[in-house]
This record gives structure tokens, C-alpha cells and sequence, in this order.
């Protein structure tokens, strides 16, 4: 597990976009934590590494935004208005995630047995002083190696 601090926004966009260069074809990031924690914010980061030059907005009301131009093929969920296992089974998440682009999937957490196995969680949390933490674990051969680069000091940070 590693642990960074992030003192405002654009420290979360940092330690999204230094995160981009090490994601792969069926990467799977689950991204948790409380609402307004960065989730989305860390997300945009990653995109903007991967090349992704348009607007990049939360998918809270669409659950799935692709952005097929990335380098990788980015797709960003937002699972938050899904009540339902079958809501979430339906979008076909289970045969996509992790094989069909990278994924990262904001409030995973509601949904924990549709995940692969191989994955990384990065865990979001207020600081009293008004900034963020980003709780980081890796599982598996192919995403255990994205945590020794996740703790590296993100540049313009
Ligand atoms: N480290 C941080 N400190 C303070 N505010 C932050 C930090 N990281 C992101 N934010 C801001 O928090 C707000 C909510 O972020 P967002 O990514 O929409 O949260 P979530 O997707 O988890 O609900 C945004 O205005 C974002 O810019
Ligand atoms: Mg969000």
C-alpha cells in the first residue's frame, strides 16, 4: 500500500497524469472514496496523459465516457446512480473491464464482486486541512508494478 498527499486539485491532476504512462490494454482502475473526494479530478489527469485533448467530464449521468483517441483506450465509469447489480451487469462491464482499453470506475465499491482480480484501487480521502489522500493497492502480476511509480513525486505538482 502507498499513501500520497494531495494538497489541491492540480496535484490530483498530476497523480493522474503520471499514472497514465504506466497504463496498459486491460488495465482496471477502481477509483473509491466519498463524494467531491477527486475522483473524477484524478481521472481528467489521466486522461490528459494519455493524450486525450477535449473536455473530459464526470460520467455520473452517461456511467461510461470512452475516449477512444487515447493512447490506450480510456473508458471512465461512474457506477453512483446504479442501485442494482443488474444495472451495473448490464452495461456489460464484467466482459469488458479488464481486456477491452483501460478502465477506471468511480464508486467500484458498490459493486465488488464484477471486478477482475488484477487491479488497482486508489482510495480517496478528505484531510481535516481541506486537501486529499490517495490510498493506493495493487493486486495482481500485471498491476502490482504501478505501485512503485505511484508514490514518485508527480511533475508540476
Ligand atoms: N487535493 C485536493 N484538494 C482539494 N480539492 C481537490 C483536490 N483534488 C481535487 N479537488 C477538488 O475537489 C472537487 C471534487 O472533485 P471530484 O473529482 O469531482 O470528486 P469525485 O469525483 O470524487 O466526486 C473538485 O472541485 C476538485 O477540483
Ligand atoms: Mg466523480
Amino acid at each position: 500500500m502507498r499513501r500520497v498527499v494531495s494538497p489541491g486539485p492540480e496535484a490530483t491532476l498530476a497523480f493522474g497524469a503520471a499514472l497514465a504512462p504506466l497504463l496498459f490494454e486491460g488495465a482496471v482502475v477502481l477509483l473509491s472514496g466519498d463524494l467531491g473526494a477527486g475522483k473524477t479530478c484524478f481521472a481528467q489527469g489521466v486522461a490528459r496523459g494519455l493524450g486525450v485533448e477535449g473536455p473530459v467530464q464526470s460520467p455520473t449521468f452517461v456511467l461510461v465516457m470512452e475516449y477512444p483517441e487515447a493512447r490506450v483506450p480510456l473508458r471512465h465509469a461512474d457506477l453512483y446512480r446504479l442501485d442494482r447489480y443488474e444495472e451495473a451487469a448490464g452495461l456489460g462491464l464484467e466482459e469488458r473491464v479488464g481486456y477491452d482499453g483501460a478502465w477506471l470506475i468511480e464508486w467500484s465499491e458498490r459493486f465488488p464482486d464484477l471486478w477482475p482480480d488484477d487491479r488497482l484501487e486508489l482510495l480517496f480521502r478528505h484531510t481535516p486541512d481541506g486537501g486529499r489522500t490517495i490510498e493506493a493497492v495493487a493486486t495482481g502480476s500485471r498491476h502490482t508494478p504501478l505501485l512503485a511509480a505511484f508514490g514518485a513525486e508527480p511533475s508540476g505538482a
